[in-house]
């Protein structure tokens, strides 16, 4: 069956010491206690090797925002999978709704970059989510069908490898989240579309995680529903209480 996950999404936060002490105050706040879900770190590239030594791969794994579409060469400035790999991240990050505004990532290019975290061994966490204009105008549920679909050649093994995160854009650093129902609604039709393509099975134990203002006031109800598999969190993920308070959501 699938997992529980919270993932903190550290986004363009922390210099590489705060990066370091948050990761190690997360980490002992869950070192000797039982949590009900899986718990990931994703953190900027410059902090992936110096934050995975102070992590116990027991209690928390790591994760990175962000891997380039191209294996290795001549990409100045770009990070590779195999790159990431090597740091002890098991994570990343693919399709933010910020790297599809502000980096011009298409469905093209995010398909390559999930085939190429796969083929190095890095589980995707794969964002989908419409902009208000969507949410506002109807077409919300084809909008996220399309992102989804965008990942569909890939095999049923492989495609089962991926967590999926349900982020509406207006709800990101906004506080204004999403109410459970309307999450609930999302993330159903979200698990209906890959039961279409993959078959139930895949679709049942495909993780679906919800992002937009989670925190833990709001994070029990929004967790309680059936196809809310945990949170991608942003702002919250910054303190280390906060990011707890919405683990224990889970308890
Ligand atoms: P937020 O961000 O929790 O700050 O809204 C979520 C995200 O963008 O992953």
């Amino acid at each position: 069956m699938r997992k529980n996950i919270v993932a903190g999404n550290w986004k363009m936060n922390t210099v590489l010491e705060e990066g370091v002490e948050l990761a190690n105050n997360v980490n002992s706040l869950l070192e000797g206690k039982t949590v009900n879900c899986d718990v990931i770190v994703c953190v900027p590239f410059t902090h992936l090797t110096s934050v995975n030594a102070v992590l116990n791969p027991e209690c928390v794994a790591l994760g990175a925002e962000n891997c380039s579409e191209h294996a290795k060469g001549a990409y100045t400035g770009e990070v590779s999978a195999s790159m990431v790999k090597s740091t002890g991240a098991r994570y990343v990050i693919l399709g933010h709704s910020e790297r599809r505004q502000y980096f011009g990532e298409n469905n093209e290019q995010l398909l390559a970059k999930t085939k190429i975290a796969l083929e190095n061994g890095l589980l995707p966490i794969f964002c989908v989510g419409e902009v208000l204009e969507q949410r506002e105008d109807g077409s919300y549920n084809d909008v996220v069908k399309a992102q989804v679909e965008a990942l569909f050649s890939l095999s049923a093994e492989d495609f089962g490898k991926i967590v999926i995160a349900y982020e509406p854009v207006w709800a990101i650093g906004t506080g204004k989240t999403a109410t459970a129902e309307q999450a609930q609604e999302m993330h159903a039709h979200i698990r209906g579309v890959i039961a279409e393509k993959y078959g139930k099975e895949v679709a049942d134990n495909t993780s679906i995680l919800y992002g937009g203002s989670c925190k833990p006031g709001n994070a029990r109800e929004i967790f309680a529903k059936p196809d809310v598999d945990g949170g991608l969190i942003g702002g919250a993920a910054l303190k280390a209480e906060d990011f707890m308070g919405i683990i224990e959501a889970f308890n």
